[in-house]
């Protein structure tokens, strides 16, 4: 039994040894793709129901989860008009419960009307609204609390990767989330360099698997070995259906984070890159 247990060990080792990089390691990984739509501060009920009605009419990959990050104000009107089984995300959320925070939504709220994720730490939050590590990690732990899913967002700026601080600043970010985050299964990581948010500008499909076979190491040797083995990571910034099928083969890019073209019919082909 030992001797057959080990032979088994041993040829799956030599497996993944041999044809991890060509065969799509990822597909092999156990971990589902997951795409997310974040729609940013655009939309209308209109085009709202547009999307809404592409979303359901179009098929979708069954092997892939899909959610999508609505503006707040349209949320219950977004979940009545998507397919049951496309995830819904607030774009925000804030560290408690309920109180005098005028403006702010609480994931108790997000998720009263039907959500069951929040998008948290988005460069823009993080450069427009000043939000620190420290802030974005206790509104991780309190979502992850209150039982809402996380997409819980890193990224460099331009300045840090020609610094060469790429891997120091996407460290410092997961430090934060580790902080305070003790369980990672309701927790997806969205890799987004800045500099290709909104840009045009997509980091290489090898520059994206870099940095995410960084943070798979990082995990590894910070959180642990099942973590860095299940926790799934997007990338994000600039993806469109143009790009997006060379990026998903990347062995440590399980799913993507996608503004603009996740406004548009296209959203569909990237949903479907891995197919
Ligand atoms: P983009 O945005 O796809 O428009 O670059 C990505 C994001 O900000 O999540």
């Amino acid at each position: 039994m030992k001797v057959r247990r080990r032979l088994v060990q041993q040829t799956s080792r030599w497996f993944y040894a041999n044809f991890s990089t060509d065969c799509n390691e990822s597909n092999m990984s156990g971990r589902k793709f997951c795409v997310g739509g974040n729609w940013k501060m655009n939309g209308d009920q209109k085009s709202i129901a547009d999307i809404c009605k592409t979303l359901s009419s179009a098929p979708l990959d069954p092997n892939t989860e899909v959610v999508i990050g609505c503006p707040a104000i349209y949320l219950m009107y977004a979940r009545n008009l998507l397919p049951c089984e496309v995830g819904l995300a607030g774009q925000n959320a804030y560290k408690v419960e309920k109180g005098a925070f005028t403006g702010e939504i609480s994931p108790a709220m997000l998720k009263d009307i039907g959500a069951d994720w929040v998008i948290l730490g988005h460069s823009e939050r993080r450069a427009i609204f000043k939000e620190s590590d420290e802030l974005i990690a206790e509104k991780a732990q309190h979502a992850l609390d209150q039982g809402l899913k996380v997409i819980a967002c890193i990224g460099e700026t331009l300045e840090e990767r020609e610094a060469g601080k790429t891997n120091e600043v996407v460290a410092r970010q997961m430090c934060a989330y580790a902080q305070k985050i003790k369980d990672w299964q309701n927790v997806v990581v969205a890799y987004e360099p800045v500099w290709a948010i909104g840009t045009g500008k997509t980091a290489t499909p090898d520059q994206a698997q870099e940095v995410h076979a960084f943070l798979r190491q990082w995990l590894s040797d910070n959180i642990s070995k099942d973590v860095s083995a299940s926790l799934r990571i997007q990338y994000g910034g600039s993806v469109t259906a143009a790009n997006a099928k060379e990026l998903a083969k990347k062995p440590d890019i399980d799913g993507f984070l996608v503004g603009g073209a996740s406004l548009k019919p296209e959203f569909v082909e990237i949903i479907n890159a891995r197919q």
